[in-house]
């Protein structure tokens, strides 16, 4: 297939949804993890999905704990796409803001729940989830996971799981999940690689507030920089891309 042709079904699979504030984000958000989880699990069984940090998923998560009965969470697996490196219990922990708001309300059994290891040395976890990733999902060499939906977020200077600019975890094309040297934070994060992520069978962006317009307006104006935010290298090759944005991130 060529480039071209890639592009275009690209483009095609990429939608991008207005919404009129976080609220209103939220609910979308949450439909949209129920229908496809629903669907998913009707069809195939299983449905596993990698959940987004960050500050503005966590209302969605705390949607989809109102309706428990909606999903069937025996069969859902939980992974995430990125973690700081802090214990569980500890406030900038992404895997305790989803179990505040999600995994501890809903009934998911516990070894449905991949978290990435934020209390261990960063190597170590990175590669421990590396190796958790090919176990679960049985990977032979070079093959790579689909998840059937991955939950990202993006930051006002573009990056998207711990995909920070300028960071090394940019390159990495072989490793599935490894530990990232944040130079901005002095200190490491974990996340999932670009592979896994342009592998997925759908990936929902959640982007709200003013602070991330600029960079909104730049990938969606006239004239997009070429790839000189990371969010902008998130293209699933043979998978759906849907943007949900606020009014204000989207700047209108
Ligand atoms: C994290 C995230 C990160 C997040 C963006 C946006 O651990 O911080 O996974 O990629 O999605 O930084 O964060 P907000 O939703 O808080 O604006």
């Amino acid at each position: 297939m060529s480039e071209a042709t890639t592009t275009a079904n690209i483009e095609k699979a990429t939608e991008k949804k207005i919404l009129a504030d976080a609220a209103e984000l939220s609910r979308a958000a949450a439909e949209e993890f129920s229908r496809l989880a629903q669907q998913t699990i009707a069809s195939r069984g299983q449905f596993t999905v990698s959940l987004a940090g960050g500050s503005t998923p966590r209302a969605a998560y705390e949607i989809l704990a109102q309706q428990p009965k909606e999903i069937p969470w025996d069969k859902v697996h939980i992974f995430f796409g990125d973690e700081r490196c802090v214990p569980p219990e500890h406030p900038d922990s992404n895997y305790g803001m989803a179990r505040a708001a999600l995994l501890s309300r809903v009934p998911i059994p516990s070894q449905n729940v991949h978290r990435m290891r934020g209390e261990l040395d960063p190597a170590a976890a990175g590669e421990q989830y590396d190796q958790e990733l090919r176990s679960f999902f049985r990977l032979r060499p070079g093959e790579l996971p689909r998840f059937d939906l991955i939950m990202l977020g993006m930051g006002d200077d573009g990056h998207t799981a711990s995909l920070f600019p300028g960071s090394d975890a940019l390159k990495e094309t072989l490793r599935l999940a490894v530990a990232n040297w944040v130079e901005k934070f002095h200190q490491h994060r974990l996340t999932l690689t670009f592979p896994v992520l342009n592998n997925a069978a759908e990936v929902m962006f959640l982007v709200a507030g003013p602070a991330k317009a600029k960079v909104i307006g730049e990938i969606f104006g006239a004239n997009p920089p070429r790839e000189r935010y990371p969010v902008q290298r998130v293209k699933p090759k043979v998978g759906r891309t849907l943007w949900l944005l606020d009014r204000a991130a989207a700047g209108s």
